[in-house]
């Protein structure tokens, strides 16, 4: 089945026919994704919304999520962080941030589906569109929360929930509308996990995503 964009045709698939989300693994497709998201409407009002919630980050230590080319990661920078860290599952995106980051930001292979340790912890995370990618989002926070120093906050963004169907989803993204697959999770999933461990000290509602801002206990 194909659909037509722009005079294009594209693929459509079911989720069982789908297998991984090739726009962030394969080199071609991340450059593409990358350029796509400086210009698409939904993430430029994404990127201003989530930096205008960044705090004060003079001489504190950081940790961007899901890097694709390090829009964030840079801001934390410019906000004279101390020390920007940045994790990726996917070779190809760290590749494309380092030639843009040099050496200023120590990247790390490391998927949120899995336990993963970076052996310190943060002032600050900032992990945007990228927990609709944990399986298990239970077990993805919680993993992160241990990440965050006392007082530390996590500032992140998914798809608006309330938009997309429960668990298993396919969006079409990027100029080549590559299928990817995310798992949906509600705002009462992410709020009823977090709390326990500290507070939400904002929460935005847009009509394509959610950004969350939250505070861990002392
Ligand atoms: C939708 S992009 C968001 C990129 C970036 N935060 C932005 O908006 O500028 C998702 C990013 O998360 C990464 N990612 C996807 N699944 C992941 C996983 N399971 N573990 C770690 N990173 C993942 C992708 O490679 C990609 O860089």
């Amino acid at each position: 089945m194909g659909f037509t964009l722009k005079n294009k045709r594209f693929t459509k698939v079911t989720l069982n026919e789908y297998t991984k989300n090739s726009i962030y693994l394969d080199p071609e497709k991340a450059q593409d994704y990358f350029n796509y998201i400086q210009r698409n409407p939904t993430n430029l009002i994404e990127q201003k919304t989530v930096k205008s919630l960044f705090p004060k980050l003079e001489n504190k230590t950081c940790l961007e999520i899901g890097c694709a080319g390090a829009i964030y990661g840079r801001e934390m920078l410019n906000k004279r962080a101390l020390q920007v860290d940045s994790i990726d599952y996917s070779s190809a995106m760290i590749k494309l941030a380092k030639k843009i980051t040099k050496d200023t930001i120590n990247y790390h292979l490391k998927d949120i589906n899995h336990e993963f340790h970076l052996y310190k912890t943060y002032d600050f995370i900032c992990a945007s569109f990228v927990f609709h990618y944990s399986r298990n989002l239970s077990k993805t926070l919680k993993n992160i929360i241990k990440l965050i120093n006392p007082k530390g906050i996590l500032l992140f963004s998914v798809p608006n929930p309330e938009k997309h169907k429960k668990k298993e989803n396919l969006l079409y993204l990027g100029h080549q509308k590559s299928p990817t697959k995310f798992y949906n999770h509600s705002e009462k999933e992410y709020l009823d996990i977090l709390t326990p461990y500290g507070f939400v000290i904002d929460f935005e509602k847009k009509e394509d995503f959610i950004v969350v801002k939250f505070m861990k206990s002392e």
